[in-house]
Order: C-alpha cells, then sequence, then structure tokens
C-alpha cells in the first residue's frame, strides 16, 4: 500500500489565549501544497518505521515516529495487534512548519487502514488522527480548510483556483511547542490581553474567488514574531521574496520555512531561482495549492 499526502502552509493562523490543557484555541486556516511524502505500508509481524529521502537522517524511528504511534493506535481503535512495516519517502521538510510529521501519520494511518483490510470510514481516522496532533486530521482530507479548537476540528473550504507558492527552506527546525511557548512569552511581556481569534473575511473571500492579489494582502501567522525572534535570520528572507515581486510572504506555521505567494506557476519559478541564485535562501521550491490529502496510489 502506498500513500501520498502533501505538505500544509497557514494562510491565516490566529492564536488564542493558552488553555489550561497547554494548547491555544486557534482559527487556523490550512492549505495543502504540492510537496509530498509517500508512506509504503507492507506486512510484517510487528510495527516499524524506515525513512528515506531527503532529511531523513533528522526523523527518529523510535516509538516516537509519529507514523509508528499512528499505526499503533489505529491498531488499538481496531482492537486486534496489527504488524506493518512503514517506509516513508520524505520530501516535506523535517520540523518546517509544514506538518511533515502530520502528514506521514495521516498516510500510515490510510495505508493501515487498507493493508488490514479495516474498511474504517474517515470518521474514524479523522478521530484517531486529533489524538495524534492538532494538523493530522488536516492532513487526511487536504484542500483548504478552517481549523478550529486546537485546529482539529475542520470545516472544508471551496477555493476559486490554484495558488502558486514558493517556499524557502531553512537550516535546522524549530519546535512547534517552543515557538508556542516563545509567542506566550512576547504576549505576557506587553501585558495585553489576548484576543479571541477570528476569521478574516476578506481572506474567505480571497480563497473563494482564487484572487492571488487579495490573498497576498490578508496572509496573516500570529507565530510569525516568534519564530523570527527565535530565528532572526528570517526576517531577510521573507524581505527578499517581496523585492521579487511576492504576493504576500510569511514563516509557514510554527516555521522556519517560509511561505511566499507568487502570482502564476512562471513568476513562481522565477521566484524560486531569484531566492537561492541571491542567497536569500539556500533551497527554494515552487509548489502549487490546494491538493487533496492522504490518497493511495
Ligand atoms: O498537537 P501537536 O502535538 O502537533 O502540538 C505540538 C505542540 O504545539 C503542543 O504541545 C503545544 O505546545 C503547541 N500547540 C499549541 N496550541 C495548538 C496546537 C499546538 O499550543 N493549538
Amino acid at each position: 500500500m502506498t500513500v501520498r499526502v502533501p505538505a500544509k502552509v497557514n494562510v491565516q493562523l490566529s492564536v488564542g489565549p493558552l488553555r489550561e490543557d497547554g494548547y491555544h484555541d486557534l482559527v487556523n486556516v490550512f492549505h495543502a501544497v504540492s510537496i509530498f511524502d509517500e508512506v509504503v505500508a507492507k506486512e510484517s509481524e510487528s510495527i516499524t518505521v524506515q525513512v528515506d529521502g531527503k532529511w531523513s537522517d533528522q526523523v527518529p524511528v523510535d516509538d516516537t515516529n509519529l507514523a509508528i504511534r499512528a499505526a499503533r493506535a489505529l491498531a488499538k481503535h481496531a482492537g486486534r495487534t496489527y504488524g506493518a512495516d512503514l517506509v516513508i519517502q520524505k520530501d516535506i521538510p523535517v520540523a518546517g512548519g509544514m506538518a511533515g510529521g502530520s502528514a506521514d501519520a495521516a498516510g500510515a494511518l490510510v495505508a493501515c487502514n487498507e493493508l488490514w483490510g479495516l474498511g474504517l470510514p474517515i470518521e474514524d481516522l479523522m478521530e484517531i488522527a486529533g489524538d495524534l496532533g492538532s494538523d493530522v486530521p488536516f492532513s487526511l482530507i487536504g484542500g483548504t480548510a478552517v481549523g478550529t479548537g486546537r485546529g482539529e476540528q475542520l470545516s472544508e473550504l471551496p477555493t476559486g483556483g490554484t495558488f502558486h507558492w514558493v517556499f524557502a527552506l531553512a537550516n535546522g527546525g524549530l519546535s512547534t511547542a517552543s515557538v508556542y511557548a516563545e509567542c506566550d512569552r512576547l504576549r505576557a511581556a506587553t501585558g495585553a490581553q489576548v484576543p479571541w481569534p477570528q476569521l478574516n473575511d476578506s481572506l474567505m473571500e480571497a480563497l473563494g474567488t482564487g484572487d492571488a492579489y487579495a490573498l497576498g494582502s490578508n496572509l496573516s501567522n500570529d507565530l510569525q514574531a516568534a519564530a523570527l525572534n527565535l530565528r532572526p535570520e528570517l526576517a531577510p528572507t521573507l524581505d527578499a521574496g517581496r523585492q521579487h515581486g511576492a504576493l504576500g510572504a510569511i514563516v509557514s506555521g510554527s516555521g522556519p520555512t517560509c511561505a511566499f505567494l507568487a502570482i502564476d506557476a512562471t513568476h513562481a519559478r522565477d521566484l524560486a531561482q531569484s531566492l537561492t541564485a541571491t542567497g536569500a535562501a539556500h533551497t527554494a521550491v515552487a509548489a502549487h495549492g490546494p491538493v487533496q490529502g492522504a490518497v493511495l496510489i
């Protein structure tokens, strides 16, 4: 069984006050883009994982691996002991703010559901996914969707066209938990009350009509200031993208990947080339969205 799963960028990430369970209530507008990991599941006695491809040396293959945890959670849900050898072909940056780990968990759920002949409906997989991580349910469905709660309660959004993006990959990752903690620290320092997150209506309209210019000027990420504080070298990368005509430039999720919205596919290719040629990014990848979530191929 081979499942292909996309990366995501958050076109709006509004972070509410810190909750008692250590999470934050969000308005999180997810958008799946055409950078993919593949998860292959083969019959086996026990559950194991192997990671190949880019950055594979940065992914743990022990019990903390999210794909192993996903397969175990699925077997537990089915009430039986199952085995699977999982092989992940990685293309999504590790700890990059693009939901790479969540993608692998979603891929493992879909692949093992098929391998083990469980036939569980997507609703069951979504529930298991939400327990594994806030972004895992979105990786299952893909497309464009608004996430509330921790980000795991989703409603899908129809979009009026394809958007073209460039992603500037950074050296080394950022821990999501530490970026949220830095966000809390910055907020505590100002003493201001944190407002309840609200969906941006202009952003919704831009997505619905497929208006890249309007989408570009409405991109927002409440974690950006925290990510820039932890990785100040990202600020000139964002500036360079804007100077090369990006319609919008933001840190992707908790970073450190930077996302640039381009006018069209040609502009995305040119922008990616300019970012690497000028040294503003060591690697820049063009992609488009929305694309579908975890799918058997
Ligand atoms: O859900 P997930 O395990 O991906 O979250 C990783 C960390 O990110 C959490 O432990 C928490 O510190 C932070 N987080 C948060 N609020 C959210 C989602 C994640 O504070 N809505």
